[in-house]
Parts: C-alpha cells; structure tokens; sequence
C-alpha cells in the first residue's frame, strides 16, 4: 500500500515547508512538492493542517506494580491512548527486581507488551541491584537493544541505589555506550522528612509535596551529573520539577557536559495547591518529584526554549482514584504515586507553548519527538519526516478546539490531572509505521500491531 500526503505544511526539528509525503509501505518515500498523485493508491489530503513526526514519549509506567497496586493502564489501552493524542512511540520501564536478572525482568515486560502494544515501543531497564553478573547483564540489555537504564536515588529499601551502584552503572555506560536515566532526589534525607511529618500526625497528600523539597531534588541532580562527570559518561534527569534543579542541569551544560534532562507537561502547568484540594481530591496530584510552587513554572518553560531542558515526556503512571489512591486514605505515604498524561501532551505543550508564544513550531517537534528519538537511539528511523524514515506521522488540525476530560479520555484512569482544561489544536490522523490508526477522532489500530523497538547505544547524549 502506498499513501501521498498532499498539500500539508511539513513540521520538523530544523524546518517548516509545505510539501507532500509519499509514503511506501511501513516507510517514507519521498518528502517533497509537487508529487503527483498517480504515485500512490490512497491520498490523503492535508490541507490547511500540519504534518509531523508522531510524539515520542520517552517515560511511560504501563502495567507496572508499584506502591501495593499497578498502574491501570496496560499496553493495550495505554498505547491506544497515546495515539489518540498523537504518539506514535513510548519507551516504557521494565523493572529488575533485587537479586534478578536483566532477561528475566526484559521477558517479563516483552510478555506484558506482546499481543497488546498498538504503536511501536522501547524498553529503558530499571537498575536495583549490580551484585553478581549485573554488569554483564547491562551489556546484554545493550545488545538487545535496551540501551538505556534508569536509577533511583529515591524510595529507600524499595528501587533506591547507593552511590557507588550509580558510579558502577555510569561507568559500565561509559564503556558499552548506553545512556543512564536518573530519577533525582535525595531519598534518605526525605524519609527523615517524611517520618518527621507522620510523627506530628500529617497524613494528608499535601504532605507529600512538603516533605520533597526542591533542595533535595537539586542535590541529587548535582550528584548525579558529578558521578556521571567522574564516570565519564553522559546522564539524563528524568521529571525534572523544579529551578533549583533547572539551575544544576544548566551549570553543568554551560560547562560542556554532557547533562540532559526532561520535564513534564504537570510540572509545567499545575503547581502544589492541586494537593490541597478538599476530599482527598489532592491524592490525584502525588507522585514525584511533586508538583512545586508557582514561581517554578515559568522557569521551566525558559528553560525548555533555551535548551536547558530537552525533551517533554510525560512519567505517564496512572492509578484510579477510586480503589487505588484511596490505598493511602489515612496517610499520604501509601497513596499509589503517579498520574496519567500520555494522551495529553502534546495537545498541552503545543497550546501553552506554541500558542502562547513560549517555544516555536520546530521547538515543540523538537522536544516531543526529535529530541527524545536522538537522545534515546531511535533518529533517523524516528523523530523526522525524511526518506527512509518510519512513516510515524501526525496530521495536526491547529483550529481544533478541545476540552480535556475523563468523561472523554482514552486512558483507563477515573481522573484527568488536566479536567477541564481548553486546548487549540488537536491531532487528526496519526499514521504508525505507514498504517492510519486513528483518523477524526476513530480509531482504526489493532492490539499487537506494535512492535519492540531495538534502540542503538551511543545516541544523541554521546556526539
Ligand atoms: O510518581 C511517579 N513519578 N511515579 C512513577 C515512577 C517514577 O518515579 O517515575
Ligand atoms: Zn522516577
Ligand atoms: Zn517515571
């Protein structure tokens, strides 16, 4: 089957210029002017709308047990949603549980996805324990195309790691050419915190965000990207939420190294007065880092423009909050953390950033799909509209106009963090590896269809 995408405004990283797209197979062909119709079966016609690489969302928690429950939405719904807001790639999280091999939590997750995956998906491998053949097992997940770890310097005696296991891990990427993801924030001294608060009888979710303070995010950070300096190897900060972080990850840039990081679109757009709300109703706000005080937010979109931050994902790890945040009714410490987003963000980051004028068209490709598919090992199969590339591509209709809801979200998940909120511009039709999987609003993809993503080591963090 061959497709022409005719007479849309083509959207890349470095670029925007009317053209069509002809696609052949699972592949673009062509990305270019002029091309006539009789060189495909099917047309598809773009007028008035843009054309862009499909989202990439880099940080997404499907299926995933965590804080006595798992996160409710699997590879089935969660991929689904996903596409309904324009992603056309994740790159989920499987889990080595302490004392464990790699290849067992890699199976473990390839289970989870397989017959259920609707769009293309990578695997990042979460570290807890290098004892034994750890780091072979590392070079391994390279070899099979998981080429990027991450490490929690979070959560005690749960998936927290000491300094020298993240010494280790860089060390090993520095050598096998994988990137290293760290959740940062410094989990020792916010236990003492936490237990702190419990003691004086704080049980209620704002004292979630309370007991995370942005100064023990910063630390970590700066700690991470020390090690990583000693190690050296390049490190990505996963859900950066704050400035004092921001300023951590923009020192170490400036002085050349090879620091990276992402945000989210709840970083960005809620601020810590969503776990004050009355009936439990902040519960749907906790996971960490926690949402910060408004002054955060500005400085995250500056450095967003600036290239201080460089990727947008969305750390999507729903729970309902009916029978799972409710786990931590009595006491903030067991509500489930985590919110869901992955059908949102680029309906959210396309209207506060570009609409109101805080990054361009090519930022926001950019820091959706390019950027995530160079620094996870995926470009150019992934993250452009080029010859040769996966045919992943987006129709966004600009004049759409939407209100975000659960009564209308495709995410399995009681709650939207975003309920209410107004969006100008939406996807139309989202085209995954060649096929149309959702057009006006139907969706036409089938579970299975999607397909483990082998991702190269010594990406985008490395040149
Ligand atoms: O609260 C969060 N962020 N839940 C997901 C796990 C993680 O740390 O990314
Ligand atoms: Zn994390
Ligand atoms: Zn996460």
């Amino acid at each position: 089957m061959s497709t022409l995408i005719r007479n849309g405004t083509v959207v890349n990283a470095d670029a925007t210029f009317p053209a069509d797209i002809l696609v052949e197979g699972e592949k673009i062909k062509e990305v270019r002017a002029g091309i006539p119709e009789t060189a495909a079966t099917r047309v598809l016609d773009a007028t008035g709308l843009l054309v862009m690489p499909g989202g990439i969302d880099a940080h997404t928690h499907l299926d995933m047990p965590f804080g006595g429950t798992t996160s409710s939405d699997d590879f089935e719904t969660g991929t689904r949603a996903a596409a309904f807001g324009g992603t056309t790639t994740i790159v989920d999280f499987a889990i080595q549980p302490r004392g464990t091999r790699m290849r067992d939590a890699l199976d473990t997750w390839w289970k989870k996805a397989d017959g259920k995956a609707q769009i293309d998906y990578g695997l990042h491998m979460i570290v807890t324990d290098l004892g034994g053949a750890g780091l072979e097992d590392m070079d391994d997940m390279v070899r099979e195309g998981v080429a990027s770890f991450k490490l929690f310097m979070a959560y005690p005696n749960v998936l927290m790691v000491d300094d020298a296991t993240i010494f280790r891990a860089l060390s090993q990427t520095a050598k096998n050419g994988a990137l290293v993801c760290m959740h940062a924030e410094n989990g020792s001294v916010i236990d003492v915190i936490v237990a702190r608060a419990l003691a004086e009888g704080k049980t209620a979710p704002i004292y979630h965000a309370l007991t995370r303070p942005t100064t023990a995010e910063a630390e970590a950070v700066h700690r991470a990207i020390a090690l990583a300096e000693i190690a050296r190897a390049p490190v990505y900060i996963v859900h950066l939420s704050s400035e004092d972080a921001l300023n951590e990850v923009r020192e170490a840039r400036d002085r050349g190294l090879p620091a990276f990081a992402e945000t989210c679109p709840q970083y960005l757009l809620l601020s810590i007065e969503e776990l004050d709300r009355p009936n439990f109703e902040g519960a749907k706000y906790v996971f960490t880092p926690p949402l910060r005080e408004k002054k955060n937010l500005p400085k995250l979109w500056d450095g967003l423009k600036h290239d201080h931050l460089q990727v947008v994902s969305t750390d999507h790890c729903p729970f309902c909050f009916e029978d799972q945040k409710a786990l931590g009714k009595s006491d903030f410490t067991k509500i489930p953390n985590g919110g869901p987003g992955i059908e949102n963000r680029l309906q959210l980051i396309y209207h506060h950033g570009v609409n109101q004028g805080k990054l361009t068209l090519n930022r926001f490709v950019e820091l959706v799909s390019t950027a995530p598919a160079r620094i996870f090992g995926m470009f150019p199969r992934k993250g452009v509209l080029a010859a040769g590339s996966d045919a992943d591509i987006i129709l966004w209709d600009p004049a759409a106009d939407h209100t975000i809801s659960a009564q209308t979200h495709h995410m399995r998940v009681d709650y939207s963090m975003f309920e209410g909120f107004r969006v100008k511009g939406n996807v139309r039709t989202v085209m995954s590896c060649g096929e149309v999987i959702l057009d006006g609003g139907v969706f036409l993809g089938k579970a299975g269809r999607g397909r483990f993503l082998k991702r190269q080591a010594r990406g985008g963090a490395w040149t």
